[in-house]
Parts: structure tokens; sequence; C-alpha cells
């Protein structure tokens, strides 16, 4: 494998020290860019793109040839290709999220639900081994995967940005089926991310969109603790490098002490929580990544330029933080708006790594 040229972003989820303060956007890869929505068109659907490592290469890279302040690249995919291996069958419909064909709800379908055979995975690792030949070292690559809690939800609901009830009732009532659902899609997961290490991502993330959901002790019983038994679980050193973790409950601010303690490299921060504050209540256990709300880039470069001083300032002085968007970058982003983030960030941090 080449040289990595651009490690910053992996010296800051370690709080090693950088010159600047390093940034990536969530769903840098999106419907926000006209190239995007060219291949898209060209691939046929947004499934075709994520299940063949040609497409998923060409729109992986898109962000970085138009944004070369990019400090890192992350694997197109999604999370829920990981229930539709456990066979549930996924599909989306024009303008509405994903679906699924079947759902866990029976005892009987429930006890059925076993660890897939990785092969029906085979895509995703291609894609990342394609993508990671194709950055040529330009900038680390990460991995990632959906927390078990919110597979669940996927896989329960059948379809995601519910009430949740249908899956709270079986929390509640039959917790033991749902720790079934849980520990299955725990161990699923620590499978997939370790391959994809293998593979060649370079850093793994987990997205627990939908722990914020939940209430306090079922938190940390549905959901913080399956985060744990995965980051316990995975790869930690790959190519002579360390391969950093960084864990994100959308919504989860309530709980950063507690995600603090399960032995992830990073946590990522949704845009209510005021990152200095944060910061206060970690210490130097974790690198934070975020947290500027994704509608700020819907405004105007000045406006753009004085939200991301304010997290800088907020974080403050020393190493530790990646910049970030607090969730997704919205379709509707004019794509030189992100120009405007990612200038600022290089602009304004430097001087706190003085
Ligand atoms: O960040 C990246 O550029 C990598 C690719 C990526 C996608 N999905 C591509 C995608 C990643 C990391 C995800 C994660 C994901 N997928 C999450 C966790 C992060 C979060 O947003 O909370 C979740 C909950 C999903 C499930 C999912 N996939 C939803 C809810 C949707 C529909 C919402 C939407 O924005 O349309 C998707 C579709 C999806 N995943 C798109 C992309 C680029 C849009 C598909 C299209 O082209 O129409």
């Amino acid at each position: 494998m080449s040289e990595l040229k651009n490690d910053t972003f992996l010296k800051a989820l370690m709080r090693q020290p950088t010159e600047y303060t390093p940034v990536w956007m969530m769903r840098q890869a999106g419907r926000y860019l006209p190239e995007y929505r060219e291949s898209r068109k060209t691939a046929g659907s947004f499934l075709q793109l994520c299940k063949s490592p040609d497409f998923a290469t060409e729109v992986t890279i898109q962000p970085l040839d138009r944004y070369p302040l990019l400090d890192a690249s992350i694997l197109f995919s999604d999370i829920l290709t990981v229930p539709d291996a456990m066979g549930l069958g996924l599909y989306f419909e024009e303008g509405e999220g994903p679906k699924f064909e079947r759902t866990l709800r029976e005892e009987a379908e429930i006890q059925k639900l076993e660890v897939p055979d990785m092969a029906k995975l085979q895509y995703v690792f291609d894609a990342v081994a394609q993508i990671r030949k194709t950055l040529d070292g330009r900038v680390p690559l990460i991995g990632f995967t959906g927390s078990p809690w919110t597979l669940a939800t996927y896989m329960v609901e059948g379809k995601g940005g519910t009430d949740f009830l249908t899956i709270k009732k079986i929390a509640y009532a039959r917790p033991d089926l749902l720790h079934h659902i849980l520990e299955t899609t725990a161990q699923t997961v620590i499978q997939y991310l370790n391959a994809q290490i293998a593979a060649g991502a370079q850093a793994v993330m987990i997205f627990d969109s939908w722990g914020g959901a939940l209430s306090h002790d079922a938190y940390i019983e549905f959901s913080l603790n399956y985060m744990k038994k995965i980051v316990a679980g995975l790869i930690k050193d790959n190519d002579g490098r360390k391969v950093p973790s960084v864990v994100f409950t959308k919504g989860g601010a309530l709980w950063l002490e507690a995600q603090a303690e399960i032995g992830a490299d990073a946590l990522g921060l949704d845009w209510t929580v005021d990152i200095g504050q944060a910061r206060k209540r970690v210490g130097d256990k974790v690198a934070l990544q975020g947290n500027l709300d994704p509608a700020i880039l819907l405004s105007t470069p000045d406006a753009i330029d004085k939200q991301v001083e304010n997290v800088l300032r907020s974080y403050g002085h020393g190493h530790g933080h990646v910049f970030n968007l607090g969730h997704g970058i919205t379709q509707w982003t004019p794509p030189e708006n992100a120009a405007a983030m990612l200038e600022a960030v290089r602009k304004h941090s430097k001087q706190y790594h003085q």
C-alpha cells in the first residue's frame, strides 16, 4: 500500500498534535453534488451505486476531487447493507427513505435471526479495497456501520424515523427478544467492521442515529453496551498503524461521560451541545468530532465563516478535534457553501494548534 500523505485526521482522533483541525463531512458524497446525481442516474439507483465497487469508488472520490481541503474519505455505502445481508430485503422507493420487505416482530422470526455469511457483503469489502487503491494515500479511508440498536429499529419497524413504538414495546415486554436481535447484530457488525479493516479501512465509525430516542437506562442497556462490545471486538492495528474508532449517538450528548468510557478513541457530537462544554465533560479520555448544524450550510459564506469560528473557539486550544457537521450534509446545500466551510476551518484553526 502506498504511503499515507495526509494523516492529520488519524492523528487528531488519537489526540496527537496537528498543525490545523482536520475536517470531513458526514454524507460528503451525496445528492448535493451534481456529479453524484449524474453517477446515480448512470448506475440506475442508489443501491446499484453501493453494490458496484466501481461506482462506489467513483462517488467516494468525487468530494475529494472537488474539495482538496478534505482530510478524510468515507466508504460510499449504507448502514442498512447489514440487515439486508441478514435477509430482511432492503429497498428504496423514490422520494422516500429506506424500507424492508420483511420485519422482525414475531418471536419465531426473531429466534431465527443469525449472523450472515460475510460473503454476502463481499461487495463492500471489494469497494474498500478499490477505494484504497484509487486514493493512493491521499487521505485516510473511514469504514462504518450502524449501531445494533439503530439497525434493530429498521429491522423491527421496517423503516426509519418512526416513533419506535413497536421496538420499544418489545424492549419493555420481551427484553430477551430484543437482546437476541442486538447480540446477533453486534456479532455481525464486529465481523463486518473487521473485514472492512482487513480490506483497508483506516478508521471506523459507528453510527447510532436513533440512540437519542431511548430513555436513560434503555440507552445504556440497549445501545451503549452493544457499542462497547463492538469496540472491544475490533482489530486495533493494521498495516503497522492504529485503527481508531469513533462512536456517534445522534441526540446522545446527555450521555457523553458514559460514552467516553467504552474504549472508543473519539465521540461524534451533534449540534445540540456546546463542544467546549463537551470537551470539559470527557476530559482527555477521547477526541471529539463535530459539530456544526448542517442547516448552517444553507446560509451564506459569511455566516458560515462566523459559525465555524464559534465552534473552533469553543473547542479552544489544543488537539483532539476533528471538525465535522453534527449530522449528514443536506441535499439542498449549495456545493460552494461546503467549500466555504472547509476554507473557514483551515483559516481559523491553525491558531489553536500553536
Ligand atoms: O457519508 C458518506 O458520504 C458515506 C455514505 C453514507 C450513506 N449513508 C449514503 C447514503 C453513510 C455513512 C450512510 C449512513 C446511514 N444510512 C445512516 C447513519 C447516519 C445518519 O444519517 O444518521 C442512516 C440512518 C442511514 C439510512 C439511510 N440511508 C437513510 C435514512 C437514507 C435516506 C435519507 C436520505 O438522506 O435520503 C439513506 C439513503 C442514503 N444513504 C443516501 C446516501 C447518499 C441518499 C440516497 C440517494 O441517492 O437517494
